[in-house]
């Protein structure tokens, strides 16, 4: 898989992309990940990405020139162009297994009051949001989108760490781990969990999955 990032700041992703996971599965050549600078495709003698809002109002809006420019020049027939902005749909688990079957992703990343619309209109596939707040940029958005991607790739994660019994499979949370010791200033372990009982551990693993389901996001269960 390839991904691209089109972005004003690059530097912000360097420490991610750096470490563990991610950084794995690229030295592997399980992903290629570029990133690329927005303003290297501007137009004018100064460089300019943005300018004001047509009609009026606060913020500067990303300038058409260098986002086409850019997706124009990175695009191949089966790229899926991403764009991180708050106005997009909610990232989801299911959202990041089927990004992880496209063999090229650009993810354009928006600042500012936002990008002009008609590079959306023409060019961008999908918005995408990480929550419903509002980030200075999408580099962090898409920094977390990458990463949920990227760990679903068949080798990313390394032995002994597992895809299985992960929160959002079934649409449940996670149920709660322990490790030693078994008990801990006076904290005990459950003893289900300690009896090697294999059917009756994995009882509890769902009923206690559900019961946190259940408090903290009822609106998983359907
Ligand atoms: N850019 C600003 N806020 C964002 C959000 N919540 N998700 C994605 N991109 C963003």
């Amino acid at each position: 898989m390839k991904i691209d990032i089109v972005t004003l700041f690059p530097e912000m992703f360097v420490g991610p992309f750096d470490q563990s996971i991610i950084s794995r599965a690229m030295k592997k050549k399980l992903v290629e990940i570029r990133i690329h600078q927005l303003r290297d495709w501007a137009t004018d003698k100064h460089h300019l990405t943005d300018d004001r809002p047509f009609g009026g109002g606060p913020g500067m809006v990303l300038k058409p020139e260098p986002l086409f420019g850019s997706v124009e020049r990175l695009k191949t027939e089966n790229t899926k162009v991403l764009l991180m902005s708050p106005q997009g749909s909610v990232f989801k688990q299911t959202k990041a297994q089927s990004l992880k079957e496209e063999s090229h992703i650009i993810i354009v990343c928006g600042r500012y009051e936002g990008v002009d619309q008609r590079f959306i209109d023409e060019l961008v596939d999908e918005e995408i949001s990480i929550g419903d707040y509002v980030l200075s940029g999408g580099e962090p958005a898409a920094i977390v989108v990458v990463d949920a991607i990227v760990r679903l790739i068949p080798g990313a994660i390394g032995k002994g760490e597992s895809l299985d019994n992960e929160s959002f499979n079934e649409n449940l949370l996670d149920f709660p781990v322990y490790t030693q010791p078994a008990e801990f200033r006076g904290l005990k372990v459950p003893e289900v969990l300690l009896s090697g009982h294999h059917g009756e551990i994995a009882r509890w693993r769902k009923n206690k999955a559900e019961e946190k389901t259940r408090k903290v996001r009822p609106e998983l269960i359907v």
